[in-house]
């Protein structure tokens, strides 16, 4: 898969994994509307692959920030402080959408966070599968300090994940907190001691995930996604569809195949 240059984004393929790396290290790597512009460009890219059966170059995405501070340090404060209501609220809905795409990008996404996820850097994490740590991180919804609310997905995504008490106390105060207490309360899915290790168990997850259907994984993803939020009946409906419809891939012939002929299946992806 070929990428352009970005402006605000490394991406470097490994294996199974690609790494995308916001890399404004001098700014916290904050969200500036390029890195959105990039972002958006990026999964125009993935997408297309993914959709026409581009034979899977990729298995998994895991997204970082460089020069070892900060994930994501948030909207970029500096730019919004130039905008009035209308620009704020296009920047919001552009980079809303950027997590709505993530979130239902056919491909598990992992946020890989060393240093500072805060605001919209918090949010962007939130809208990935889920979001691996080093002890170094910390997380936080600071907005109230500006005088401002979380705009990319903050109120809404923060309180799945922990619950709406939780993220109440979180967004009231704009309290900062570590690595180990976003694990305790579900933030955060697995901490580790240094950024080698982080990233060593993303590759590792991407690579285990890349040996399965990828249109399972897919479909289990995107099950997941729509069942969050529905009663049990509406969701164990839409299980059921996404069930019916495994049965008619390629995929779901191979893997029952090798099962029963006690081999390794060799997944088509289609
Ligand atoms: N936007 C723009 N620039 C930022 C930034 C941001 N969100 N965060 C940090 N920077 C810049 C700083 O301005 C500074 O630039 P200069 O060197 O040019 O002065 C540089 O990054 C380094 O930052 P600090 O000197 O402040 O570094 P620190 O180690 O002392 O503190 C920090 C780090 C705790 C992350 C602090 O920078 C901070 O609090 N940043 C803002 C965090 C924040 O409020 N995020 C929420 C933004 S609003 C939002 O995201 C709304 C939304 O939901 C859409």
């Amino acid at each position: 898969m070929n990428f352009p240059t970005f402006e605000t984004l490394a991406t470097e393929q490994q294996g199974n994994a690609l790494l995308v790396t916001v890399n404004r290290p001098k700014a916290m790597n904050a969200l500036a509307q390029q890195v959105v512009e990039d972002l958006h460009t990026l999964l125009d890219i993935v997408e297309e692959h993914a959709r026409h059966g581009g034979g899977w170059p990729v298995r998994g995405i895991v997204l970082t920030g460089a020069g070892g501070k900060a994930f994501v340090a948030g909207a970029d404060i500096r730019e919004m402080s130039a905008m009035e209501a209308a620009a704020a609220s296009a920047y919001s809905a552009r980079t809303q959408d950027l997590t709505l795409r993530l979130e239902s990008l056919p491909l598990p996404v992992i946020a890989a966070v060393d240093g500072f996820a805060l605001g919209g850097g918090c949010e962007l994490a939130m809208a990935c599968d889920f979001i691996y740590a080093t002890e170094a991180a910390s997380f936080g919804q600071p907005e109230v300090n500006l005088g401002l609310v979380p705009g990319f997905g903050g109120s809404v995504r923060l309180q799945q994940l922990v619950g709406p008490a939780r993220a109440k106390e979180l967004i009231f105060t704009g309290h900062r907190i570590h690595a180990s207490e976003a694990e305790r309360i579900g933030l955060v899915h697995t901490v580790f001691s240094t950024a080698t290790e982080m990233h060593d168990a993303a590759r590792a997850t991407i690579e285990d995930i890349a040996t399965k259907s990828p249109v399972a994984v897919a479909n289990a993803k995107a099950t997941i996604n729509a069942t969050a939020g529905r009663t049990t009946a509406e969701g164990l409906e839409v299980e059921n569809w996404s069930f019916r419809q495994a049965f008619g891939t390629e995929d779901m012939q191979e893997g029952v195949r090798a099962f029963l002929a006690k081999e390794t299946p060799s997944f088509p992806g289609r």
